[in-house]
């Protein structure tokens, strides 16, 4: 695989990396393009959501892909990103999250950032995907103990650009092992780093909520959740943790 030219914008203000990015890949932008801001005017997260934080407190990032892999593994190119994060925090601040189904970062049970993937057609060119980062670095975020930062857990104060720069490095040697091994090392690195594995979950989804417990994920990164009937497969949804199963790895 060739290496990506990663070309990096930095915004003091924007409205919104994810817009300003999908914007550019829906003009045909190559791969590589990157938005960083400081301040997000109209910040977005999932399930349409806002997405807000004080200006400089974060890592606030989108990452344009157009991934050469099959629409089912498409998942693998989010799960890529929430790895390298994972990877760049350990490696600058010693904190290692892990992952809450499908891309929250999460110490414990506080959120420490999450990833928004935006999937955008253009003529002629390949899908691209952008994949928008937000990561809390000194400000814990809005909601109490359910959300935390970096400089809470280990007390150093991160910069944003560096974080990104450690990201997109690890990112790198992600997706090579994402094109070279049809995603089998990133879906084992996954399974190690998804806390919410062995969980009794409550899914809340667009169209049923379901109780079970989460035994794996699937070839196309569906959560598969034990219910009291039936093995279901869950596609899109918010998650909430309620309690570890004895016997099983959390
Ligand atoms: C979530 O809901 O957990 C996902 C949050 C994603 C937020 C990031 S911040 C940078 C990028 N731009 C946006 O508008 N959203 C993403």
């Amino acid at each position: 695989m060739e290496p990506i030219r990663w070309r990096v914008e930095e915004f003091a203000s924007i409205d919104s990396t994810n817009t300003w990015l999908a914007a550019r890949a829906a003009a045909g932008e190559p791969e590589g393009l990157v938005a960083r801001a400081d301040f997000q005017t109209a910040g977005r997260g999932r399930l349409d959501r806002r997405w807000e934080s004080p200006s400089s407190s974060s890592l606030l990032s989108s990452i344009l892909l157009r991934p050469k892999v099959l629409d089912s593994e498409r998942y693998l190119v989010s799960v890529a990103v929430s790895l390298a994060a994972r990877a760049a925090l350990v490696r600058l601040s010693g904190v290692r999250p892990m992952l809450k189904w499908p891309n929250d970062l999460v110490v414990g049970h506080a959120k420490l950032g999450g990833l928004l993937a935006e999937a955008v057609k253009s003529p002629d060119v390949d899908l691209a995907v952008v994949v928008g980062i937000g990561i809390n670095l000194t400000w814990s975020g809005p909601n109490g103990d359910a959300s935390t930062c970096i400089k809470d857990i280990a007390g150093v104060t991160l910069q944003p650009r560096a974080v990104l720069d450690l990201l997109l490095e690890e990112l790198e040697n992600r997706l090579a092992a994402l094109y070279q091994s049809r995603g089998d090392e990133l879906r084992d690195e996954l399974r190690g780093a998804l806390s919410t594995l062995g969980q009794h979950v409550h899914v809340e989804g667009p169209t049923q909520s379901i109780d079970g417990v989460a035994l794996d994920i699937d070839e196309r990164g569906r959560l598969q959740v034990q219910t009291s009937r039936e093995v279901v497969s869950i596609d899109v949804g918010d998650i909430t943790h309620l309690r570890v199963v004895e016997g099983q790895s959390p």
